[in-house]
């Protein structure tokens, strides 16, 4: 696949990195406990996904430590050794920060990253996020001081923080500023399915300080792809199940959605995956990282970029889409 023309491009943080403002996903890369890794599909499938991706022009790769306990990591580092130095030097990875209990040290930071830093076979990320707000022995002040330290130090290109509230990031907003360092980002979940961002201040507050939002599970963990209907049968792989948004009821209720994607890309030549992923990228200072599990995912989602939705089909999703604010 050729690079999409005229993709759309959003900064990491106030002068931050730029990067296409779409990205990928990569919990399900080594991933067996959610998302059934090993069965529902292979390394040689991510492998591809990770090659049509690039290949597209999508470069920025978000993993975390946690994914498959290190797994996801491992992949993307031996995925950017297989392919050209030339291709791969483009690859941004964002990869997180899991701050367990008896991660208590800001030196506990330092190891995390250094474990991170191996697994990929690099020397620096672009992006280190706090995976959660927890905070146990290490404040998040400490936090800060540790993450801003590996900024200076050169092994971290931004730091970003996930699923923190509108207040939370202006503290660690407020924190990093202290020591000259911007807050890049914060990943929360976001989509046509879950617009809380727009309400609950995180759209608002990330504007004002300049913060990019990553949103995770843009396509609705594959509900707003359209193959998941009530007459479908299909089953999704791994503990999907277990939401009651896939169960027979669940569809049903998502169906004026879907119907509304469809009629929208078929006008369009696009996929409903594409439109609800434009919908997003619409928003603007939006960035969202659709996991995509084979070449065939990485390439339709690569084509959310390079086209812009109407006013007034933006409109019609977002009317329809009101009660999930
Ligand atoms: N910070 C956090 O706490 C947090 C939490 C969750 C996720 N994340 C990040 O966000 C990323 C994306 O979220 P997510 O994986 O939960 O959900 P998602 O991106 O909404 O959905 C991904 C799933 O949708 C299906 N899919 C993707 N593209 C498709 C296409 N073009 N056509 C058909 N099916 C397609 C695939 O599953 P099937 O083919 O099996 O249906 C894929 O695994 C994660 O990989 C991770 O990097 C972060």
């Amino acid at each position: 696949m050729s690079p999409i023309a005229n993709l759309q491009t959003v900064t990491l943080g106030p002068d931050g990195l730029v990067v296409p403002a779409l990205g990928v996903g990569t919990w399900a890369w080594g991933d067996s406990l959610f998302w059934d890794y090993g069965k529902a599909y292979s390394d040689s499938d991510l492998h591809a996904a990770f090659a049509a991706a690039l290949d597209a022009g999508l470069t920025l790769f978000d993993t975390a430590e946690i994914y498959g306990f290190g797994q996801s990591e491992k992949l993307i580092g031996r995925f950017m050794q297989q392919r050209p130095q030339q291709v791969t030097q483009n690859a941004v990875v964002a990869t997180k920060y899991f701050p367990l209990p008896w991660r208590f040290s800001k030196q506990s930071v330092a190891d995390a990253l250094s474990a991170s830093l191996d697994r990929l076979q690099v020397a620096s990320v672009a992006l280190y996020q706090v995976h959660w707000p927890l905070d146990f022995l290490l404040s998040q002040k400490d936090l800060m001081l540790a993450l801003g330290a590996e900024v200076k130090r050169g092994r971290i290109g931004a730091v970003g923080v996930s699923n923190y509230s509108a207040q939370q990031m202006r503290d660690a907003h407020r924190s990093l500023a202290e020591q000259g360092v911007p807050l890049a980002a914060n990943q929360v979940q976001y989509s046509l399915l879950n617009r809380k961002p727009e309400t609950n201040g995180i759209i608002a507050t990330a504007r004002e300080l300049g913060v990019t939002i990553l949103a995770y599970s843009p396509l609705a963990q594959g509900l707003l792809t359209g193959k998941y209907t009530p007459e479908s049968n299909l089953k999704p792989a791994g503990a999907r199940w277990l939401d009651p948004r896939f169960s027979q009821g669940g569809l049903t209720k998502l169906m004026p959605v879907i119907q509304a994607l469809q009629e929208i890309g078929e006008r369009r030549e696009r996929t409903p995956a594409q439109v609800a992923l434009n919908w997003l990228v619409c928003q603007g200072n939006v960035l969202p990282i659709p996991g995509a599990k084979n070449a065939r995912q990485a390439a339709q989602n690569a084509g959310a970029l390079g086209w812009e939705l109407s006013s007034d089909e933006k409109a019609r999703l977002s009317q329809l889409t009101q009660a999930y604010c």
